[in-house]
């Protein structure tokens, strides 16, 4: 069986596309099939990808959002065999077409398709609460919460929960409610008070519906950002800086997940489906 991972948060720059690039790069260094498929019409995965970034220029290419229009199309024919993981590329030309559709079982329908050939797929989302956020909802076995120590970002993930749970659309709520989710700290200062509290106070959430907090806490590190630029996940890049020690541990934690049906966080364990 293969498992689906939907990274989401409703604020932006939390780093949900670094950990969805790191992690299925740890995941294939781990000798998974990893498929990740990008829903965020500003493209990012194949942005950060050297020499990918045609994808998203390209008003010709096979998008995830080309996909949703086309069913009859084989979406097997839109993954990239990339050198980290393969990939569905998003960009914006596809997505303006978008507008106006409301079926969150697209992407569910067009994973049912291709996961016989993956062992995890991970989904990245953009930073708003629309039809790819839904539909990534919907489609994934389990929903990782990414977020800084940002009162922003916080902010964003407790609205996210409280807004997911009283969904207008009630199946959605009973989805979202019913999903195992996992909440993942980025942009980590270990000595920073404030840091140190806010876990002590989040390491409970599972009381309040939000997740098990994992036991990883990726630190705040300018190599990141530049490696945004060469195009090469900080695992691969740096593989024994302290975030790519994080991102290594994470891949174990997925990897573990899908084998044994069981996320170990920092406290608390949640199931998922197991292979
Ligand atoms: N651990 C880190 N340390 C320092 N900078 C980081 C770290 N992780 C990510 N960044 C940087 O933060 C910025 C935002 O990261 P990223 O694009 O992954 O966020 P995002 O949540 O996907 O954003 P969006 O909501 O726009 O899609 C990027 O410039 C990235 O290089
Ligand atoms: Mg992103």
């Amino acid at each position: 069986m293969t498992l689906v991972t939907a990274i989401i948060n409703f604020k932006g720059g939390v780093a949900k596309t670094t950990t969805t690039m790191n992690l299925g790069a740890g995941l294939r260094k781990l000798k998974e099939r990893v498929l990740i498929i990008d829903t965020d019409p500003q493209g990012n995965v194949a942005v950060n990808l050297q020499g990918s970034e045609e994808s998203v220029l390209n008003p010709q290419t096979l998008t995830i959002s080309a996909l949703y229009q086309r069913p009859d199309i084989d979406p097997n024919k839109a993954i990239i065999k990339g050198t980290y993981f393969d990939y569905i590329p998003n960009n914006l030309y596809a997505y303006q077409r978008t507008n106006g559709m409301s079926d969150y079982r697209l992407l569910k329908l067009i994973i049912d398709k291709v996961k016989h050939n993956y062992d995890q797929i991970i989904i990245d989302t953009p930073p708003y609460l629309g039809l790819d956020a839904i539909n990534a909802i919907y489609a994934a076995d389990t929903l990782m919460l990414v977020t800084d120590f940002s009162k922003a970002s916080l902010t964003g993930v407790q609205i996210l929960v409280s807004v997911l749970d009283k969904w207008h659309d009630k199946q959605i709520s009973s989805v979202f409610k019913n999903k195992p989710k996992t909440i993942l700290f980025t942009m980590h200062q270990k000595n920073t008070v404030l840091h140190r509290e806010l876990l002590e106070s989040v390491e409970d959430s599972k009381a309040v519906g939000m997740g098990i907090m994992l036991k990883e806490r990726i630190p705040r590190l300018l190599k990141v950002v530049e490696d945004g630029y060469s195009g090469v996940p900080t695992i691969i890049s740096n593989p024994r800086n302290k975030v790519a020690t994080e991102y290594k541990s994470l891949a174990e934690t997925w990897y573990y997940a899908r084998t044994t049906g069981k996320i170990t966080g920092s406290r608390y364990i949640v199931n998922v489906p197991k292979s």
